[in-house]
């Protein structure tokens, strides 16, 4: 018979395991466990995806892409802003888009929204697509960042926009607790200047960053240079 500290431990094994297959599936809802948490990042990022899409401006008729659009919340928000525009919704995870769909099922069938599996490394558009691009909580995990940001430059039209949120960067608020996370996801974390050299090593101009200090939110934004000469000085 196993012995109470033989159970202990097989215990603490246990939880150790479900913690870091929890915090895997941020990287890539999947199954019927990354469906829910899917659905729980739609009400858990409510409030960020807020504030930063307070910081652009949504007119009517964009044409708007979301990239890694989890469970489909924020092209729902922004389809019920941009009301003659359409919204896509891309992700590379299963669980992400089923519930995805599943939120915007009516919008799809008006054929206001679109939304597809694929990765932000290899965008199914053509090139000068996008009025503007939003990449919520999903930066972190992109294969290849400074391709990936390139990638979407691409996609998007002369003077279009792509606003990044995040509620994890370094220097932000309980930093100390998150990077390790971050460092167990093999995930990205970067800090206010190392947010503006990505965007401009990519080729975006008119870069800003704004930060939420008191809630450890940061909003990264800039433009495709080509409609205002002076868009990709700054
Ligand atoms: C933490 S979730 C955030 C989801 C959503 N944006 C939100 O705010 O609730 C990260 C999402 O990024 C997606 N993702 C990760 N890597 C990706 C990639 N290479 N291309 C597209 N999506 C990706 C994941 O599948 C996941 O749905």
């Amino acid at each position: 018979m196993a012995s109470p500290l033989t159970y202990a431990l097989l215990r603490s094994v246990a939880a150790i395991a479900l913690i870091c297959y929890f915090v895997l599936q941020a990287r890539k809802p999947d199954g019927w466990f990354g469906r829910a948490f899917a659905r729980a990042m739609n009400l858990g990022h409510g409030s960020l995806t807020d504030w930063g899409l307070k910081h652009v401006d949504i007119e009517s008729g964009f044409k708007v892409l979301d990239i890694g659009c989890g469970g489909g919340a924020t092209v729902h928000k922004i389809a019920s802003i941009t009301k003659d525009g359409r919204v896509y919704g891309i992700d590379i995870a299963e669980g992400s888009i089923a519930v995805s769909c599943q939120l915007n099922s009516q919008l799809i069938k008006e054929g206001r929204v679109v939304i597809q599996r694929a990765s932000v490394s290899q965008l199914p558009f053509a090139d000068d697509s996008f009025d503007l691009a939003t990449a919520i909580e999903t930066q972190y995990y992109w294969p290849d960042l400074p391709g990936d940001m390139r990638e979407i430059l691409r996609v998007l039209k002369p003077g279009g926009k792509l606003v990044v949120i995040a509620e994890m960067y370094k220097g932000g608020k309980y930093d100390w607790l998150k990077w390790p996370v971050m460092w167990f996801m093999r995930s990205s974390h970067l800090g206010v200047s190392d947010h503006r050299e990505l965007f401009s090593a990519a080729g975006y101009g008119n870069i800003e960053i704004v930060e939420e200090k008191s809630k450890g939110w940061i909003c990264a934004m800039a433009t495709k240079p080509g409609l205002d000469p002076g868009a990709a000085k700054s």
